[in-house]
């Protein structure tokens, strides 16, 4: 996340902080050592990643202050909720309503709203997650880094552009020197407190030099740093969480095995789904989701995708649109539409945990160049930015004709600023600290 607010510390208990950000009090896990009251730091994704000198601090805060409050103004007007009424939209309503008390809607419940087709329903439906989005996050929104070290896989997943289908693509790995540059720039040169460090899945890299990077970013930069390396094993896992990995990125594509095992075979879903439980159990924060259009899944299907990302103790939802890639077997089948898309991540802010983030993905930004704004209206509130040396992008191919694939950090910086601005949203990170669990 660039720009971050920093905190005050106001209490510490047990291995939790109070943090103070002018008045709303969040709480992070803190492993720095030699913290003080009344020191400031930087959270994200609930955990302290770094502490900041008061005349740092006090500078940044400085141009924070009226700013906070006013796109706070911006955000609250833009939630309010039409008077809306009549058969119409009583469903949606009612759900509404219980969600706001507290309430859950049931899996039924969420297959129903992906249903809904009429258009006067829908956009009750987009405004009404909006809504919810705004009771429980404000308007904070992440923003976090995205480093693809490697596009070396050893996978042949039916749709993905970099899989061992695509025979022609040029495979590049970064060296560690590479990667410690990149992290550097993203830290020091824009700001970013977040990052996720994607690769395919390369056995060309071992576990023990993961390991070493990740030891190496902690030591040097303070960053919370989610991992994305597909399935490195259990014990893998653990090994990078003992370097000071603190998030996973990994999706689980389909909540539907029979699906999985017809896109992925030899892979097996059950694994993958122990790798993300594993991770849980350590302590990562979970990124994780589908992909929405598949050919052959159903409505049913995606309500079941919704649902197992909480059973899966989601804190940020990846659920973006299947892109055709003309290299492999799915070449000739169609993507989702924008708005069916949109409708997932409403639905998604309905059925989910409040606190979740939901992710407006890159996917569904190469859908549309309004993807991120539409996204964010209707219930989303995190974004990515692609921070891999610009040389590099074009080979992580996943799909064709990614957006800001050619754009450079700044002005991917710039634009995101001020659209976030244009919407009232903060690009910052004030999330609650993870309960024990
Ligand atoms: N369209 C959309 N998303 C894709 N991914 C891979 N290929 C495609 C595609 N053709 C996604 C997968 C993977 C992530 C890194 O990229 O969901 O988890």
């Amino acid at each position: 996340m660039c720009y971050a607010i920093p905190g005050r510390v106001k209490a510490f208990e047990g291995k939790y902080i109070t943090v103070d950000y002018f008045g709303e009090e969040r709480r992070a896990v803190n492993e720095l050592s030699g913290l003080a009251l009344g020191d400031y730091v930087y959270a994200q994704g609930g955990f302290v990643i770094t502490k900041v000198s008061a005349r740092e601090a006090e500078l940044t805060l400085e141009t924070w202050k009226d700013l906070f409050f006013e796109l706070q103004a911006i955000d609250e007007k833009s939630v309010a909720i039409s008077p809306w009424s009549g058969k119409k939209y009583e469903h949606v309503r009612g759900f509404m309503d219980r969600i706001l008390a507290g309430g859950k809607i049931t899996r039924e419940e969420t297959r129903y709203l992906l249903g809904v087709t009429s258009s006067g329903e829908k956009e009750f439906l987009f405004s009404a997650a909006n809504y919810l989005r705004q009771q429980h996050h404000k308007n904070s929104c992440c923003v976090h880094g995205i480093i693809e070290i490697s596009n070396t896989c050893v996978e042949g997943c039916h749709y993905c552009g970099i899989s061992s289908f695509h025979k022609a693509l040029v495979r590049y790995r970064m060296s560690k020197d590479e990667i410690l540059e990149a992290v550097r720039s993203a830290v020091e040169d824009h700001g970013f407190k977040a990052l996720v460090l994607q690769s395919a899945e390369d056995p060309g890299r071992s576990v023990d030099e993961l390991v070493d990077i990740i030891t190496e970013i902690k030591q040097r930069f303070g960053v919370l740093i989610f991992i994305s390396f597909g399935e490195i094993g259990l014990q893998g896992l653990e090994r990078l969480y003992a370097a000071g990995a603190r998030g996973l990125l990994l999706r689980f594509e389909t909540s539907n095995p029979g699906l999985y095992a017809k896109f992925h075979p030899g892979s097996s879903w059950d694994e993958r789904i122990a790798h993300i439980k594993k991770a849980n159990e350590l302590g990562y924060l979970i990124v994780t989701g589908s992909l929405i259009g598949l050919p052959g899944q159903t409505l049913d299907d995606l309500a079941r995708d919704i649902e197992l990302a909480g059973e899966l103790n989601v804190e940020m939802l990846s659920m973006g649109p299947f892109l055709p890639h003309p290299a492999t077997p799915l070449a000739h089948m169609p993507s989702p539409s924008v708005e069916d898309v949109a409708q997932v991540l409403a639905v998604a802010r309905f059925t989910l945990d409040p606190d979740v983030k939901i992710l407006v993905t890159t996917g569904f930004e190469t859908l549309s160049l309004e993807a991120r704004r539409i996204g964010l209206m209707a219930g989303a509130n995190s974004v990515m930015l692609n921070v891999t040396p610009v040389d590099k992008r074009a080979l992580y191919n996943i799909y064709p004709g990614r957006a800001h694939q050619d754009d450079t950090i700044d002005a991917q910086i710039q634009g995101t600023i001020k659209m976030l601005e244009g919407l009232g949203r903060a690009p910052t990170d004030l999330s609650v600290g993870q309960d024990d669990n």
